[in-house]
């Protein structure tokens, strides 16, 4: 490792990967609330040897131009990496590296309370009481949708596809995936998981839980044809990325009751939310908070500082995402 190399950390992290970093080298964090605005990041990335990154900011080759020759290894500090292209990191030869497995179990909670707040209309019943309306128990006040014993559809069998996969288990329901893939029964079998294609599984399922890479073949994987094809009891749960579902699409399947109701971590024009989904009581949204928790969010710092710490001592970071860039080093 270079005597102190230089550190860019685009969002202040946890206190211990920071501390853990600054052990060893020279650490810039950008503290400002909002991110880095594009020019700024621009200059600062500038002569650095490693970059933590977020998924708010772009790694393209304007950005690895600005960096310069030094530059080892971008650590983005998220699992999901659509913000980073991988294809010119390699060209440049800079290691990529992402944040996976640490934050499956948060990431699969958080969908899970989506899908249960959706269901059964938690959003809703607490904005009524906020609003100090009148109210009395009522046998027909606020009915929602049973989640036991349903059936989820799992587009996107991945880590945490299968961590929802677990969940769901746990509350007796049938399970169906889509994925690219045939997963090995090792995988399907304990949960019970039974394959479909996407509009199989779309007409069959009472829960949707989406869980792909963003890329141009998932982008609006999800729009007006594929809300039609669902129950009208149906409920869509989104922890991806914003871009895979139309939201104009789905804000026009919710206001007519094409579904029951959606549960959204993830927006296409991040941060902003489409007006039409905060209007509506049958949207629960909140602001990507996925691996939003102490522990998650410190091993996610970890691991990309470990990331960080490899490729500066020139070996091959633990989750690299472009090994095709040690060939020939
Ligand atoms: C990720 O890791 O990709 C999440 O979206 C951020 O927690």
């Amino acid at each position: 490792m270079p005597q102190r190399p230089n550190v860019l950390v685009t969002r202040p992290i946890m206190d211990e990967p920071t501390r853990v970093l600054k052990e060893r080298c020279e650490v810039t964090i950008h503290e400002n609330d909002f991110g880095i605005p594009r020019d700024e990041l621009l200059t600062m990335v500038k002569g650095t040897d490693a970059v933590i990154t977020m998924l708010t900011e772009e790694v393209d080759s304007e950005f690895l131009d600005a960096a310069g020759p030094q530059l080892k290894i971008v650590a983005n500090h998220a699992v999901g990496f659509d913000n980073v292209d991988l294809a010119a990191c390699t060209a440049a030869g800079v290691m990529a590296s992402n944040t996976p497995d640490v934050l499956t179990e948060t990431t699969a909670d958080t969908a899970w309370a989506l899908l249960m707040a959706a269901a059964r209309r938690l959003g809703e019943g607490e904005r009524f009481l906020r609003a100090k309306r009148q109210w009395i128990w009522g046998p027909l006040m606020m009915l929602g949708q049973d989640v036991h014993h349903k059936a989820i559809g799992i587009v996107g069998f991945g880590r945490i596809g299968q961590a929802i996969g677990r969940r769901a288990r746990g509350f007796g329901m049938k399970v169906i995936y889509h994925d690219s893939v045939e997963l090995p029964k090792d995988v399907t079998e304990p949960l019970g998981a039974e394959r479909r294609d996407l509009d199989d599984l779309l007409t069959e399922a009472d829960f949707i839980s989406i869980h792909v890479n963003l890329t141009p073949q998932t982008r609006h994987l999800f729009g007006a044809e594929q809300f039609r094809r669902m129950k009208p009891t149906a409920i869509l749960v989104n922890t991806s990325r914003g871009p895979v579902v139309d939201e104009a699409a789905l804000v026009e399947a919710l206001r007519a009751g094409e579904i029951f109701a959606a549960g959204l971590d993830v927006f296409e024009n991040e941060p902003e939310v489409h007006p039409g989904l905060l209007e509506l009581e049958n949207a629960v949204v909140i602001p990507h908070l996925g691996s939003a928790t102490v522990d998650t969010r410190n091993a996610m710092g970890m691991l990309a500082v470990e990331n960080v710490f490899a490729a500066l001592e020139g070996k091959p970071p633990p989750t690299l995402l472009n090994p095709e860039v040690l060939e020939g080093a």
